[in-house]
Parts: structure tokens; C-alpha cells; sequence
């Protein structure tokens, strides 16, 4: 180690955050600024849109009446109610401009806490039943919780407690499965901007910035884990629950790659 990378890991030590996820983050990135060189990175919070034209006429024009509307504002009426003890999500949430804070590693815990999972686990403090994660009510609230962090930058780090969970998200991105034998990172960085079938591919950095989604296909808003099993069976391997560890490790992975980026949820797909 020369004596300016190991005053730098000091520093990072220092600050609380891990110098690899550091390293990797920026190692990301630059792989995207020179695929793309005309693209801003912050511009891949549009996924495939940024990297195609001409659906982007069509998606930008289909933004003038987001489909996603309607479950913000239902969202945000769940999000008003009170428990039967007389608080709400207020009380752990305040306004709901939280998202750029998600997900964390909680030390006590030993786990990834995902908005999700801080949502039920406010719900249980209270005395309520957690909600299903592949229902409808916590994808409204999430799409409302995302409207109201809309713009806040990604403000994440990896604590060295978190270093394990963020090393197996990383494992996961880059590992092949499947009958295709396919990793995220063959479609998301390797063919990112290719076309697979009809569709654009999307670069994995700012993934994460806008969701949950509202997709034509599914007719209704869903939540990222459904993307990561759809591209799992994509590659004809098994797609996992919902919040289980290998997926909330993955979006830690992908979220710390997104750190510093504008937040922009909900969004529309096709
Ligand atoms: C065989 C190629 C393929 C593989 C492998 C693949 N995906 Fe995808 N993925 C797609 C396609 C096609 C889409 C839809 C077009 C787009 O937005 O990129 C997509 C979309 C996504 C999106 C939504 C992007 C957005 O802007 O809404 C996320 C997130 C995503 N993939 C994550 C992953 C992760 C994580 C993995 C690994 C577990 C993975 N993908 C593996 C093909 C793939």
C-alpha cells in the first residue's frame, strides 16, 4: 500500500465507511462513462430511456399522465392513518422524504434493512400485522415514500458490519445462473444499450432510483425485488421471495453503486 491509499483507507475508516465499496462505486461508474461518454451517469436514472431515443419520446410523453399517480395519492392516505395505538408511519418516517437512507445495515440485527422492511418492522412497534411484501399496500406506500425523497441524493454507506452483506450482493451481481448461464452483469454492464428482443438493455448504475414501478405488463405497481426475479427467470433460473437476504444484499450492492444519485420514484416502465 503506498502512503497516500493508506492515509485514504484511514480516512474512509475513519468516516465509518469501507474503502472497497468506495473503490468499486467509482470503478462502476467510470465503466459507464466510457461506454456512454455522451450520457451523464445521473442520466441512467432513466434506465433504458436514457440510452434509446426514440422510446424516450414515448415514455416522456406517457409521463404527462404517469400511471403511477393514483397509487401516490392512495399511498399517501395509508401513509396519513394512524395505528390502533394512535401513532403512524409519521412516527417513524416524518414526511417521508427517507428514502435516499435506504437500505442500511442495521448491526444489532445483522441484516440489510430495506424501506420495506422499515416499513413492517414500524408496523410491528405498533402492534400491527406486517404487510405482505408482494401486496398492494406496501407498494403504494413505498411509491408514496419514493415521491416524497424524490431528488434527495442516494445517501448510503457500507460500515465494516455491513461488509459481508455487501460482498455477497456484489457475488450475486456477478455470478451466472441459469439456463443461460447469464450474471446481472452480462446483460447490465457487458450488453448494456444492446437491444434483447424489442427491448433496450439498462446500465446498472441507477437502477435503483425509481421504484416501485408501474408497468404496463403488470397493469399495476410493483416493487424492484419483482424486476430482480423477472430477469432471473429471465435467464431461466428460480426467481427469489421477496425480501430475502439474497435480494436485499443485492440492492445494497446496487444501491451503494447508485450512491450519490438523484432520486426519482415512482416511475413508469412498459
Ligand atoms: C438476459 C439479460 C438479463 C439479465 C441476465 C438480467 N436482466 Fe435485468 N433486465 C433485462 C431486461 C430486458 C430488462 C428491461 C429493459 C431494461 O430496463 O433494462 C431488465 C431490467 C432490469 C431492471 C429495471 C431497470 C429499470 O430502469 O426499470 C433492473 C433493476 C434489473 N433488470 C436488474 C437486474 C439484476 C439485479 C440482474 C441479476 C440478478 C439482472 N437484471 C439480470 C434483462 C436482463
Amino acid at each position: 500500500m503506498t502512503r497516500a491509499t493508506a492515509f485514504l483507507v484511514a480516512l474512509l475508516a475513519a468516516a465509518g465507511a469501507s474503502a472497497e465499496p468506495e473503490s468499486d462505486r467509482q470503478a462502476f461508474v467510470r465503466y459507464f462513462e466510457q461506454r456512454f461518454p455522451d450520457v451523464e451517469v445521473s442520466a441512467h436514472v432513466d434506465g433504458a430511456y436514457a440510452l434509446n431515443e426514440q422510446t424516450r419520446e414515448q415514455w416522456l410523453a406517457m409521463e404527462d399522465f404517469p400511471p403511477y399517480e393514483f397509487s401516490v395519492d392512495d399511498g399517501e392516505v395509508l401513509f396519513g392513518a394512524s395505528f390502533k395505538d394512535g401513532s403512524g408511519y409519521q412516527d417513524c418516517f416524518g414526511d417521508g422524504n427517507v428514502k435516499q437512507h435506504f437500505p442500511y445495515f442495521d448491526d444489532d440485527r445483522q441484516t440489510v434493512v430495506t424501506l420495506e422492511v422499515a416499513i413492517n418492522d414500524c408496523r410491528k412497534a405498533s402492534g400491527e400485522e406486517p404487510l405482505a411484501y408482494d401486496g398492494e399496500d406496501i407498494a403504494l406506500l413505498a411509491a408514496f415514500i419514493a415521491f416524497a425523497s424524490r431528488d434527495s441524493l442516494i445517501d448510503i454507506d457500507v460500515p465494516p458490519g455491513g461488509l459481508a452483506a455487501y460482498e455477497a450482493g456484489k457475488e450475486y451481481y456477478y455470478s451466472r445462473r441459469g439456463q443461460l448461464n447469464f450474471s446481472c452483469s452480462h446483460c447490465h454492464m457487458q450488453m448494456s444499450g444492446m437491444k434483447l428482443r424489442a427491448e433496450t438493455l439498462s446500465a446498472s448504475v441507477g437502477q435503483v432510483t425509481h421504484w416501485p414501478v408501474y408497468r404496463f405488463k403488470w397493469q399495476e405497481i410493483g416493487p424492484l425485488h419483482r424486476r430482480f426475479v423477472e430477469c432471473n427467470e429471465q435467464v431461466g433460473a428460480e426467481g427469489l421471495d421477496y425480501q430475502s437476504e439474497t435480494y436485499r444484499n443485492l440492492e445494497y450492492f446496487l444501491t451503494y453503486m447508485s450512491r450519490g444519485l438523484p432520486l426519482n420514484g415512482p416511475a413508469s416502465r412498459k
